[in-house]
């Protein structure tokens, strides 16, 4: 049995990042596939330059064609443009819709089988545009960013309590902006409700640095978006399925019913195993906490429309 085969496309700072992770961590072979001639191939050479000191036996591809991507069991997608200060991540749609269907329908052909896990903003509708276009089961595409405002909120909570980062479990769900969803009773230190560790007000201004965590990075960066945490929440949904573990993570997907919502790609928690995304996971929420998603979903309902309406679908 050979190893694994992860295609990244765009090998800019989210896609580079992405294939140094999954290369220490040894999760496969890696093509990494971009459109700037040279840039592909000198950072997988690199990459492999890496291997002998990080010691993992893998094959590291750079590439402008798609070709070398055939047969991949698992294709992130990061090609696109970041942000920009002042910008909202929906600001990118005409631009990044044109890239990810072009992009989407290459890698469709070579690997058919795949699992499609985007990243490019705006998240949730580049899921719709991705799934739109490959026609692919609901199971095998996914979009990251649930993991990443997680990690961002854990972050902040571990800062305000002076705790492990790792004591920190939090849920974020929703799309991937401004009124995505922290869920304060469900995130937990050790086990704790922080509801019962922090006022009421520092909660919330924690929620509110989380919602804001993308643009806090983008305003003091000037020239593009944050990549090193994004690419490592995209690396823990990769390990999650190649190693079939079952980890429930907030990831965005296809929900028709669940929690009520219908027809939409949204953030939720999910199951990851070999099959992608083998189950939401229901739990139960507050009126309010299902309003606040419903929002969200609606949001992110709106700007696919508006693909549709601008032709661009
Ligand atoms: N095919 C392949 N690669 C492309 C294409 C295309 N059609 N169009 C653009 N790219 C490449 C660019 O050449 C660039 O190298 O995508 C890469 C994007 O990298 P960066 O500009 O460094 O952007 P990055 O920070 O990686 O963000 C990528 O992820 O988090 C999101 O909002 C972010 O949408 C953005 C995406």
């Amino acid at each position: 049995m050979g190893r694994p085969k992860i295609s990244v496309i765009g090998a800019g700072n989210v896609g580079a990042s992405a294939a140094l992770k999954l290369a220490e961590l040894a999760l496969g072979d890696v093509v990494l596939v971009d459109i700037v001639e040279g840039m592909p191939q000198g950072k997988a050479l690199d990459l492999m330059e890496m291997c002998p000191v990080s010691g993992c036996d893998l094959n590291i591809i750079g590439t402008n064609s798609y070709d070398e991507t055939e047969g991949s069991d698992i294709v992130i997608i990061t090609s696109g443009i970041p942000r920009k200060p002042g910008m909202s991540r929906d600001d990118l749609v005409s631009t990044n819709t044109k890239i990810v269907k072009q992009v989407t329908e290459e890698v469709v052909k070579r690997s058919p089988k795949s699992i499609l896990v985007l990243v490019t903003n705006p998240l949730d509708a580049m899921v719709y545009v991705a799934h739109g276009v490959s026609g692919f089961p609901k199971e095998r595409i996914m979009g990251m960013a649930g993991v990443l405002d997680s990690a961002r909120f854990r972050t902040f909570i571990a800062m305000e309590l002076g705790v492990s980062v790792e004591n920190i479990h939090a849920f974020v769900l929703g799309g991937h902006g401004d009124d995505m969803v922290p869920l304060a009773r469900y995130t937990t230190v050790s086990g704790v409700p922080i509801t019962e560790l922090i006022p009421k007000d520092r909660i919330d201004a924690l929620i509110q640095r989380t919602r804001d965590g993308g643009a806090e990075i983008v305003k003091l960066l000037k020239t593009g978006s944050a990549f090193y945490a994004p690419a490592a929440s995209t690396v823990e949904m990769v390990e999650a399925i190649l190693k079939d573990k079952k980890k429930i993570l907030p990831c965005c997907v296809f929900t028709d019913g669940a929690y009520g919502i219908k027809d939409t790609f949204v953030g939720l928690p999910v199951k990851l195993g070999k099959g992608g995304v083998e189950e939401v996971f229901q739990i139960k929420l507050t009126d309010d906490e299902l309003r606040q998603l419903h929002v969200s979903a609606d949001h992110v309902k709106e700007l696919c429309q508006r693909i549709h309406e601008l032709g661009l679908l």
